[in-house]
């Protein structure tokens, strides 16, 4: 089984980028990826983020569903907090249908407090464990929907129901029939966003068995991660598979070294970690984790730390050979799930690297409990 590649778009556009232009480079992205074989792209929801401006994710995929083939898509994530979950149910629901089922649904609870005061939450419900009861209720009201069986629920933050359904007897009687908007299949694969060290995500994941996607922040946390999602799922009567983890992670290849390394110190990822991630990194606490597996300062953490000790950028052999270490160290994970830039001005070295990710790179990855893969092996 090859290690699966991903593409998260979040999408960290320059401020300045239009509407329309970002819109643009989330559907020629979808194209790209769809061509260099990705197996998946996760599109990011933000109300309150000049560098994160997409609000909806579900847009961007409709338009891609036309012009791509086989990529599956999945809002990462629609978050729950911020909209009633019947209205939800029925867009991703309709989504899949219109992708003939290239979808999977990311859902979180919404990282940033601005976009949770827009949608009326305010104080000191912005926390995790609050907002992560929204989540409970909303997927809990989703899953009834879907199951389109009469119901009326009166809830903590949502009330919601399904209409009982006469039957049909007549011909006419047809043509009052209730739409369907249930997801493809019946019921979407679902993936949960989880990022603080005792992730509550995390333990929804491993109790409902979904797939569980986490950013990089450090070996800690990932490995943290990990066992709440385990622990979790084992408690719950399934068996956790590393396979199904998918982590976001900045990832650049480049035919050399040296290319890849300039390329990421001066081109849009540079600018984009200098002027916006490093200082949101910062108040997040995210380089600490970093600094503390490398032995350094937070303070001192900066981008060529980065790129140097934190990142996976080189050649493709440096690729391959950095992600298996960091596997090794770590246990591994299923989906190399790449982040976006915004390359709109050029995106010719930022599609270079995709395909060199996603034919010279993921080949040679060792997935948790494989057998180390020699480039000879993969090349035979
Ligand atoms: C891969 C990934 C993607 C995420 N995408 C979004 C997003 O699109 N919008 C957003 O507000 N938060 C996003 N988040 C953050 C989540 O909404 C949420 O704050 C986080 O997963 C809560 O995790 P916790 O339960 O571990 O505290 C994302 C998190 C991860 C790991």
């Amino acid at each position: 089984m090859a290690m699966e590649t991903g593409l998260i778009f979040h999408p960290y556009m320059r401020p300045g980028r239009t509407a329309r232009q970002t819109f643009d480079w989330g559907v020629q992205s979808s194209i790209a990826a769809d061509k260099a074989g990705f197996t998946s792209m996760m599109i990011s929801e933000h109300a309150s983020q000049i560098w994160e401006n997409i609000p909806n994710p579900e847009l961007i995929m409709a338009a891609a569903a036309l012009q791509t083939k086989t990529i599956k898509f999945a809002p990462m994530a629609h978050l729950l907090p911020h909209q009633h979950p019947t209205k939800l149910a029925m867009t991703i629901g309709w989504l899949s249908q219109i992708l003939e089922g290239r979808y999977f649904l990311g859902i979180g609870a919404g990282a940033y407090p601005a976009a949770s005061y827009m949608h009326g939450i305010r104080g000191d419900d912005i926390n995790s464990k609050h907002l992560n009861d929204m989540v409970r209720e909303s997927l809990s009201i989703m899953e009834k929907i879907w199951k389109r069986e009469p119901f009326f629920y009166e809830g903590k933050y949502w009330d919601a129901g399904f209409p009982e359904e006469e039957v049909a007897l007549t011909e006419e009687d047809e043509q009052h029939k209730l739409a369907d908007f249930s997801p493809w299949g019946g019921f979407p694969e679902v993936a949960v966003t989880g990022f603080s060290m005792e992730s509550p995500s995390m333990r929804l994941a491993g109790e409902k068995n979904f797939k569980p996607v986490s950013i990089y922040s450090g070996l800690d946390a990932l490995k943290r991660h990990w066992e709440i999602y385990s622990e979790a799922n084992i408690k719950a009567g399934f068996t956790p598979d590393r396979q199904r983890h998918a982590v976001s992670h900045t990832i650049f290849v480049g035919d050399t070294d040296a290319e890849a390394k300039k390329e990421v110190m001066e081109g849009p990822i540079g600018y984009c970690f200098n002027k916006y991630l490093i200082p949101i990194w910062r108040r997040f606490g995210m380089m600490d984790g970093f600094a503390k597996d490398h032995g350094i300062d937070p303070l001192a953490a900066d981008l060529e730390f980065l790129v140097d000790r934190v990142f996976i950028v080189g050649s493709p052999d440096t690729v391959v050979e950095k992600t298996n270490e960091l596997f090794s160290k770590c246990g591994g994970w299923g989906t190399l799930q790449i982040e976006s830039h915004d390359y709109y001005d050029d995106p010719s070295p930022w599609f270079h690297s995709l395909e060199l990710a996603a034919k010279e790179v993921a080949p040679r990855i060792t997935l948790p409990g494989e057998p180390v893969a020699s480039k000879e092996t993969v090349a035979a």
